[in-house]
């Protein structure tokens, strides 16, 4: 596309960001994001949280403040109740006020598939924008959910997984992460980006490519949901997990002991997963240790910034 230079425009859609930001103000600028998508639980009113918590996130990715937001709406109205769009709107909305955010507005067209999501606009200064690249030598990298969401549905689909996993998938899905970028906007960070389709590995390559320097994934240090391992190893893998593996297997060198499940769950697609942030190494057990204290349970330290291999992320 032909795309128009401004001088305010902080963020555009050339570097495949979490979200576009413009500048207003030498003090402020705007955060905007847009995300919806089709039912990954069956529950409406749990579709609707896991929905808003998603769309939320890019903003909290950039280090944002979400302040207003609008529903986006196809409804199959001719063959399904209306309440299920009720339960839908109620769960969003509840996510919503749990962020502090107004829903001003939306729209809604009819659909054969139902879908749901929102636009966010939040605020952030323009000088403590955090993108996803600018990650340091040294750095350490911090997750702040643990993986497995994408193979779970996959089970939850097949009817073979069971309600421990079920539970504590739709609870990570539905955390907000804004407790975790708070905590991230307390200290200076050099990069972030929340975990969604591309899974883990899949948008570590996004904060590396065209960078000058390389990671290190600490395989075993990388959190996941109960019953992952086990559905991983039954093959119940989503389709988009194996593309993102395929599309960023020449940036991946792998440990002889990192078995090809254990690969898959690295680059499992998630949804509304958590963030990836880039800190400081003298900072990261302080910032590893405020999220626990503030109840982000599932952070760890995963991995670490290098200068060899260049463009390359090593999982050990
Ligand atoms: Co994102
Ligand atoms: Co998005």
């Amino acid at each position: 596309m032909p795309l128009i230079s401004d001088p305010n425009l902080i963020v555009g859609i050339e570097s495949a960001e979490d979200a576009g930001v413009y500048k207003l103000r030498e003090d402020l600028a705007i955060v905007q994001t847009l995300d919806f998508f089709t039912p990954i639980v069956d529950d409406p009113y749990t579709f609707g949280q896991v929905a808003a918590a998603n769309s939320l996130s890019d903003v909290y990715a950039m280090g944002g403040k979400p302040i207003v937001a609008m529903n986006i709406i196809c409804f199959p109205i001719q063959k399904m109740d209306i309440s299920i769009l009720q339960e839908i709107l109620k769960g969003g909305l509840q996510k919503l006020r749990e962020a502090g955010v107004l829903l001003v507005g939306g729209h809604s067209v009819e659909d054969n598939e139902l879908k749901y999501g929102l636009s966010v606009t939040g605020t952030v200064h323009p000088e403590k924008v955090v993108t996803n690249k600018g990650a340091r030598i040294g750095d350490k990298l911090i997750l702040t959910k643990p993986l497995g969401t994408g193979i779970i549905n996959t089970a939850v689909k097949g009817g073979l997984a069971d309600e421990r996993s079920t539970a504590q998938s739709i609870e990570c899905m539905i955390t907000l992460n804004k407790k975790a970028a708070e905590l991230m906007m307390e200290m200076e960070v050099h990069a972030c980006t929340d975990i969604t389709g591309f899974g883990l590995l899949g948008h570590a390559c996004e904060m590396i490519e065209g960078e000058d320097v390389g990671m290190l994934i600490y395989s075993s240090a990388v959190p996941v949901l109960p019953g992952t391992e086990e559905f991983a190893a039954m093959g119940l893998i989503p389709g988009g997990t194996i593309r993102n593996r395929d599309f960023r297997l020449p940036m991946i060198e792998r440990a002889a002991e990192i078995s090809d499940e254990r690969l898959l769950i690295l680059f499992d697609a998630q949804t509304s997963g958590g963030l990836l942030i880039s800190v400081p190494e003298q900072k990261a057990s302080v910032l590893l240790k405020r999220l626990h204290q503030e109840g982000v349970n599932g952070a760890a330290i995963i991995g670490e910034v290098l200068e060899q291999p260049k463009g390359k992320i090593m999982i050990r």
